[in-house]
């Protein structure tokens, strides 16, 4: 029993300088364990909630001291005394204690900051690295649900969810949208390094690409280009495409071959420019297009170029385009939900019932606890569906998801670009842990071995 004796909690700031909720858990005996909880921009409307002081006299209302004072009041009186190493117990208390379907009383970055923290006091009681932490608490949660016994069962992978595994990254080279001051429409332009043989070379293959990235922007005129959010070049491109003609030059420039070595990944984030049921774009002097013109734009892009992965390439209401764009697109390229499902397993299991995407993205803060995180992992794999960890664009030091991605096996991350430190976190902790654990797999392109064009 790693018994909890203390629990301290206070404000820090993101990468964004904004307020963010730090949280401290000691076991007795133990040192402290550590969590920072993250924050979106580009948030979808059924996330749990972020608790905000909305107090303008200080920080423009973006201070998370209300937060602070639910951990270190309610939160602590609640769990001091339980054991660490229970994250069910621990995160099923929060919820209860909480008593909203959606955190909005005690706030989610409150009780994510204490349920990460928690998971570090844990393994800190125990002696042990995170990554063997959540192994631990990620075959718990397999165990719990039986059905996990075959993951993927007649969907010929397995791989997943099955012990440590070095994630495929996805990183972003070009950011648009509400990263990078509306710019261009879509958020992301990723490359998804899926021939590399190890995560270091991936790496690698990876800092180079963005290299090139640069030298080419340059060279086409866009002298001066900022970064945005994540650290994606953030230049007022002609259009959306552009984006993707460049990123697929880079990876040439690189010495590497588009679709074999690196392919193409797109966050559109649409739900940001969906209006009175039409996706307005810039483009063509301002496009206004129904759901299955964007469907059309984004599978003629499909034909055209090496796109392997698109998120949010639909609205988180347009259920029904997204139930059309899953059947035109979803047996060659991944679609991820992130707004759409928000890390929620209910909205997941509604997806899987209506044959909606085929992959979700993971975000800890969209729900609020590691113990529910994990269940939204699992109910993905024994689906079928790909589970993404990913960071939010406001982000910090913590480096959790890098150790999660490893412990479960999920096989994908996807943190932003490899410049900024608050990305590297995660990024040079993958390399640590590729160390640590020489012997585990990188997984490359044969996480997309569900979809059939993959092969
Ligand atoms: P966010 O962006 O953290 O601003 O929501 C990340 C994403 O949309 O994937
Ligand atoms: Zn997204």
């Amino acid at each position: 029993m790693s018994r909890i004796e203390r629990v301290h909690a206070r404000e820090v700031l993101d990468s964004r300088g904004k307020p963010t909720v730090e949280v401290e858990v000691t076991c007795t005996g133990a040192r402290p364990g550590r969590a920072i909880v993250p924050s979106g921009a580009s948030t979808g409307k059924f996330e749990a909630v972020e608790l905000r002081d909305g107090d303008d006299a200080r920080l423009d209302g973006t201070g998370v001291l209300q937060a602070v004072a639910n951990v270190r009041g309610e939160i602590a009186s609640a769990i001091i005394g339980m054991d660490a190493n229970d994250q069910q117990s621990i995160d099923h208390r929060l919820c209860e204690l909480d008593g909203t379907d959606n955190k909005s009383r005690l706030g989610a970055n409150a009780t994510l900051g204490v349920s990460l923290a928690t998971a570090y006091a844990a393994a800190e009681s125990k002696g042990v690295q995170l990554v063997e932490h959540l192994g631990e608490i990620w075959q718990e949660c397999r165990e719990s649900n039986p059905n996990l016994a075959d993951p993927l069962a007649g969907r010929g992978h397995g791989a997943l969810g099955n012990g440590p595994l070095l994630p495929l990254p996805m990183v972003n080279m070009i950011s648009g949208g509400r990263h990078a001051g509306d710019n261009i429409e879509f958020q992301d332009f990723l490359v998804l390094p899926v021939g590399a043989k190890s995560y270091r070379q991936a790496l690698d293959w990876i800092v180079t690409i963005y290299r090139r990235l640069g030298e080419l922007l340059c060279e086409r005129g866009y002298e001066g280009v900022l970064v945005g959010d994540e650290g994606g070049f953030g230049p007022k491109l002609r259009s959306n495409e552009e984006a993707v003609e460049l990123v697929i030059a880079a990876i040439e420039a690189a010495g590497l071959e588009p679709g074999t070595d690196a392919m193409i990944g797109l966050d559109v984030a649409s739900t940001e420019f969906y209006a009175d049921g039409t996706y307005q774009l810039a483009e063509n002097g301002g496009q206004r297009l129904s759901s299955d013109g964007m469907i059309d734009l984004l599978a003629d892009w499909v034909d055209r170029y090496p796109i392997i992965s698109i998120e949010d390439g639909l609205a988180e209401d347009d259920w029904d385009g997204w139930k059309r764009l899953t059947e035109r697109l979803g047996d060659r390229v991944q679609l991820i939900g992130d707004d759409l499902f928000v890390t929620n397993s209910v909205r997941l299991q509604r997806g899987i019932d209506t044959g909606t995407a085929n992959s979700v993205l993971v975000k800890l803060n969209q729900i609020g606890t590691l113990w529910e995180t994990l269940e939204t992992i699992r109910l993905a794999i024994e689906n079928g569906y790909l589970p993404v960890v990913s960071a939010r664009s406001g982000e910090t030091e913590d480096a959790t998801i890098a150790d999660l991605v490893v412990a479960t096996g999920a096989g994908q991350i996807k943190v932003g670009s490899i410049v900024r430190s608050e990305r590297l976190a995660k990024y040079n902790q993958l390399l640590r842990l590729e160390e640590h654990l020489n012997g585990a797999n990188y997984i490359g392109r044969d996480v997309f071995r569900p979809l059939k064009a993959d092969g």
